[in-house]
């Protein structure tokens, strides 16, 4: 029995159910969606097709560049909006955000997980302070899932009541395109979060073989190996999620915020992989320690065997013979 095993062995368990829920969550609707990587808040995705009828300056130049076609199809968002608010138009500007995508056809929000994507609506509205993230639906899982949100909308505008096309809302191709250049990144997450949490399942069978069998410097060895890769997997993974987060959030609102899409972080995620690292980084020192304190024990009692008299000669030559045969 070797107690002092216990910390790392603690340490590894942790580390593995946390980067498992970093690997997991979000892939089943309402399963810990607040851990997304980023999310979109689309609520209000073409609200540039809504003219502007308030200043004396008349219509927006957003809306006098989408031309004659799509000022009908604003028109008709209009007065389909209108119809349901029941309210003059100044007010329908304010009260967009929680309308305009269900005119459209689309979710309020999309997130992306690692495996996945969610969508759904605001609770109690778009424009409330906190509000709650209410889960419609996610995509199927996937290992090494790719973000397509360009797919998704289109798909979605397509069986909504306007029957809108992405070049309808001005969607910039852009955000798609910048999109897939993360692609081999988000690949090499899915592959790194596989070796981290492996090796942290091998850290903890071998951290219990410590503790059960009184250990020798050579499991401190072998434990501190596999904390080591498990460390090092989970560490460049989060380095890479950080880096994807802060690209992908960059270019979605460089492109989107001007047809009303806007990207955030996801927080709770970064602080669940980075958890997981700075776990294991614990786990991996405590089994440095581990071998050291082993190291010292050893060279004490081999010295008092020295100091007890002729023993080491005889153990000497008996590991001579032993090597020999
Ligand atoms: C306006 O909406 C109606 C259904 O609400 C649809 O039949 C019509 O085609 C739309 N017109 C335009 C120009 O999009
Ligand atoms: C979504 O975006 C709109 C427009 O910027 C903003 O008013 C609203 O507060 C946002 N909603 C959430 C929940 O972040
Ligand atoms: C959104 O919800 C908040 C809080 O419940 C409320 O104060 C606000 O009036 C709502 N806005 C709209 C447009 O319904
Ligand atoms: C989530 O949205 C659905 C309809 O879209 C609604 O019926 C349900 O009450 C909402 N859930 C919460 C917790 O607000
Ligand atoms: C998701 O999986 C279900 C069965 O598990 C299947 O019926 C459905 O077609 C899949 N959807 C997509 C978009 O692949
Ligand atoms: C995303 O969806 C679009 C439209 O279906 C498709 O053309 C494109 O290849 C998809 N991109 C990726 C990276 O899957
Ligand atoms: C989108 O719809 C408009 C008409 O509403 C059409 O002129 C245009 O070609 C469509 N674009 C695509 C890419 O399908």
């Amino acid at each position: 029995m070797r107690p002092s095993a216990l910390f790392p062995l603690a340490c590894a368990i942790v580390a593995f159910v946390l980067s498992m829920l970093c690997l997991f969550a979000g892939h089943k609707p309402g399963f810990m969606e607040e851990y997304h990587i980023l999310t979109l808040n689309t609520s209000t995705l073409g609200h540039n097709l809504i003219p502007t009828t308030t200043s004396s300056s008349g219509s927006t130049p957003t809306a006098t560049s989408i031309g004659s076609l799509f000022s009908s199809v604003a028109d008709n968002i209009t007065s389909t909006i209108e119809g349901d608010i029941g309210d003059d138009i100044n007010n329908i500007i304010g009260d967009v955000a929680d309308k305009l995508s269900a005119e459209l056809g689309i979710k309020q929000w999309y997130s992306m997980h690692l495996m996945d994507m969610c969508e759904g609506t605001y609770t109690p509205n778009a424009t409330a302070k906190g509000a709650h993230l209410n889960v419609t639906s996610c995509t199927n899982e996937t290992a090494m899932y790719h973000f397509n949100i360009t797919q998704q909308l289109e798909k979605e505008l397509e069986l909504g009541k306007l029957h809108l096309n992405l070049s309808d809302i001005d969607w910039p191709s852009n955000i798609q395109q910048d999109l897939n250049d993360l692609d081999i990144a988000i690949d090499a997450l899915f592959v790194l979060y596989c070796i981290g949490i492996g090796a942290a399942g091998c850290a903890i069978i071998a951290a219990l073989i410590a503790f059960f069998l009184r250990g020798s410097r050579l499991i401190s060895l072998g434990n501190w190996g596999l904390a080591s890769i498990s460390f090092l997997a989970l560490l460049i993974a989060s380095i890479i999620i950080t880096v994807v987060q802060i690209k992908a959030v960059d270019l979605i609102n460089k492109y989107g915020n001007d047809i009303g899409v806007y990207a955030y972080k996801g927080g709770k995620y970064l602080a669940l992989t980075w958890a997981a690292v700075a776990l294991m980084f614990l786990a991996k020192m405590a089994w440095v320690v581990e071998f050291c304190v082993g190291r010292a024990r050893r060279s004490r009692e081999y010295t008092e065997k020295r100091a007890s008299g002729g023993g080491w000669i005889s153990r000497r030559k008996r590991s001579d013979e032993a090597a020999l045969r």
